[in-house]
């Protein structure tokens, strides 16, 4: 072991095992197709793990977004889909458990996340107006944009680096903000755009100090704080696990304080709230409210449905209530820390501290022999799918895109690769079988070569964008 191998947390922190708090009703089955037919199945998909079939996937890794397993309760729930036009019982049920839980005023549904950037963004994004964020989220900053805002990243400089352990890599940079704010003045800051966690930087957390302190700087300019609120449950762990007073508080309690600090969230519930699909907006201003309801109906639906089934707003005011338990948070990041762990042991290059929702492995020192231009985190995610069935998603230079202004692609620091874990979905031993995976991967890592983007589109090209092999 070398000397400045990082601590993992169980080394950091001493370690009881956690084990989940609930036990398995219904399975599904899992099927491993061959060496062979993996080969075909990735040139077939271009080398891009999104375009691969779901039947083709072993253990699917892919995303944490609408891939938990609802609990018997939701299940139930389902059946009491009031599934009226207009005012579902199901709607008023989901406005409760929103402003129980997150403490905001104004509640509307939207199909998912992205529906909710969208109407938050035309509504507040005024064209040439700048939008300060904890590092961008794809589908965040591409809405941002869309509605003539311009992001401009005020995360810590320690989020760029994967190597670097501070405890809330989250954090915004409160010296970027004022510096922005003095510069183009508060009328041209259209909002600080805040994510807990922070998915792009390796599910890291936000501490409440942070959100505090930002509180109040904005107070003195003020400049509206919205919250994505998307994986704000297990950042409220981090919180809990890691900063001063707040070890005796409960996972609800941190939530609902870090919410307080903020004007309202928006909120892709296929995460942390425990559905397969939905998300919503809230916020505590009424005439706000008022733009965003009428907004609604013209992308979403009525305002009491948002493009949801009253059976999907059902599970999900259940999942919210589920989601702010505290032994379920624990099992979940104790999950991925778990995963985290075994791959720490083995020297393999991932993102440190291990986030909330994803082990992300760091391909530019994976494959340092690769250009960013050569995609290595994408030749990673493929590499893994071709050794063991295994979906990864690639986080570095495909999913970063191009400058609007300039063309050029956009060359982040960070170039990972995410093995994302679904909520309740698989156990130790599948966390076992991928971390042996990824090892596989690694031993052979010196004889990979990249790969070449040969279609591109538009808009999102990671979801879409074709490769071959170099
Ligand atoms: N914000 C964050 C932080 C997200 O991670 C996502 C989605 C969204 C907003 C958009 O929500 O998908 O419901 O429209 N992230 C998924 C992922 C796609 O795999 O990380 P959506």
């Amino acid at each position: 072991m070398s000397e400045n191998k990082p601590k993992t947390m169980g080394q950091q922190f001493g370690r009881r095992s956690w084990a989940e708090p609930w036990k398995i009703k219904m399975v599904e089955p899992l099927n491993m197709i061959s060496h062979e037919e993996r080969q075909a199945a990735l040139v077939e998909a271009g080398y891009n793990t999104f375009l691969l079939k779901s039947a083709d996937v072993y253990i699917d890794l892919l995303t944490d977004s609408g891939t938990s397993a609802m609990s018997d309760r939701q299940w139930a729930g389902m059946m009491m889909g009031d599934e009226a036009y207009a005012g579902s019982r199901n709607f008023y049920n989901l406005e409760n458990a929103i402003q129980t839980c997150y403490g905001y005023k104004y509640i509307l549904p939207t199909h998912q996340g992205r529906g909710a950037e969208h109407l938050i963004s035309q509504a507040v994004i005024k064209k040439g107006q700048y939008v300060a964020g904890n590092m961008y989220f794809t589908t965040t900053r591409l809405h941002q944009e869309l509605a003539g805002g311009i992001f401009v990243d005020v995360i810590i400089d320690e989020a760029h680096d994967p190597a670097n352990l501070h405890p809330f890599k989250g954090n915004i940079d409160l010296g970027k903000v004022e510096a922005l704010i003095k510069e183009k003045g508060a009328e041209n800051i259209a909002y600080i755009s805040l994510a807990g966690t922070v998915n792009m930087a390796g599910g890291q957390p936000v501490s409440m100090q942070n959100v505090r302190e930002l509180r109040a700087l904005c107070d003195r300019y003020g400049v509206k704080i919205f919250l994505d609120a998307t994986r704000m449950a297990e950042n409220a762990f981090f919180i809990q696990e890691r900063e001063p007073g707040y070890a005796s508080k409960s996972i609800a309690e941190i939530l609902k304080e870090f919410c307080a600090y903020t004007d309202g969230a928006w909120m892709s519930a296929k995460k942390d709230n425990l559905v397969n699909i939905g998300g919503w907006l809230a916020v505590n201003d009424w005439p706000l409210f008022e733009e965003l309801r009428n907004l609604v109906v013209v992308y979403e639906g009525l305002h009491t449905y948002g493009g949801l089934a009253g059976r999907d707003m059902e599970a999900m005011a259940i999942g919210i209530l589920e989601s702010v338990n505290d032994d379920h948070i624990r099992s979940r990041v104790g999950q991925v820390r778990y995963l985290g762990e075994l791959l720490t042991d083995w020297d393999i290059p991932i993102v440190q501290p291990v986030g909330g929702h994803a082990v992300f492995l760091d391909a530019k020192a994976f494959y340092p022999h690769l250009k960013q231009i050569e995609f290595p985190a994408q030749t990673l995610a493929a590499e893994l799918y071709l050794d063991s069935g295994i979906r990864s998603m690639e986080r570095g230079i495909a999913s970063a895109g191009r400058d609007a202004k300039t063309g050029d692609h956009y060359y982040p620091k960070l170039e990972l690769t995410r093995l994302t874990i679904p909520r309740r979905v698989y156990t130790q031993a599948h966390m076992d079988v991928v971390a042996e995976s990824v090892k596989a991967v690694y031993d052979e890592r010196e004889k990979t070569r990249g790969l070449k983007m040969v279609y591109e589109p538009k808009y999102l090209r990671f979801f879409q964008a074709r490769f071959e092999k170099l």
